[in-house]
């Protein structure tokens, strides 16, 4: 495996056809953010989000600029507009796996692939330039838009774990799902 992150302005900018990738930052801080950690819709399977304020967010975002993480806004080229993050933390070097996130935040982004797009990017990323040899993820079960998403990306379910955690007031079931580097035996 290569050696990971050391510094922040070490991570690459990633682009595909209409995305562009860029380090996640204070850059990023905006009112349009803070309105997708408020979104109900947004975070109803996320443990992250509610009661969100510039604040925290700004806060939540300098961690980010000072620990070192594989950390990406998901930005639309033709438009600049920041519609998202996706990120590979945390990575287990010694194991040679990551754990990987996604949100698209912006609501009016959703079904037009753009999940799809910037995930095989950053796979792409991580299986040929990391040389990382699993990237896993965990979800609720009722996730039914995430998982369709992983499936169309390569990620099989390894685990499911009945009325595992509690989701905002409620025990609900989750999966773990895993996707291998098929370059690396
Ligand atoms: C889940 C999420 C990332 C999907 O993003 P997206 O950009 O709309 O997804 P895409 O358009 O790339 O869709 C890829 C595939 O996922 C499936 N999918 C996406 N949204 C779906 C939905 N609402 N219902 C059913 N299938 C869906 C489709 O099969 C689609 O493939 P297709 O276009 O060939 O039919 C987005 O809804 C999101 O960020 N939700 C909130 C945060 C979240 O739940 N993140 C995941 C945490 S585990």
């Amino acid at each position: 495996m290569r050696e990971l992150l050391k510094q922040y302005s070490d991570l690459p900018i990633l682009e595909s056809e209409r995305l562009i990738l860029k380090p996640l930052s204070l850059k990023f801080l905006s009112e349009k953010y803070v309105s997708w950690m408020n979104d109900e819709e947004v975070i109803r399977y996320l443990e992250s989000g509610g009661n969100y304020t510039k604040a925290k967010l700004e806060h939540y975002l300098s961690e980010v600029e000072m620990n070192p993480k594989y950390f990406w806004a998901i930005v639309v080229k033709e438009s600049g507009e920041h519609i998202g993050n996706i990120k590979i933390d945390p990575i287990d070097p010694i194991h040679q796996h990551g754990e990987y996130g996604i949100m698209i935040g912006d609501r009016n982004a959703w079904g037009k692939g753009i999940a799809r797009e910037a995930s095989s990017l950053v796979i792409d990323f991580c299986f040929m330039e990391l040389n990382l040899r699993k990237i896993n993820l965990g979800l609720l079960a009722t996730n039914s838009a995430a998982i369709k998403l992983y499936e169309k990306l390569g990620f099989e379910q390894e685990a499911y774990f009945k009325a595992h955690v509690d989701h905002k007031g409620e025990f609900v079931d989750t999966l773990r799902m895993a996707i291998f580097n098929t370059a690396i035996k």
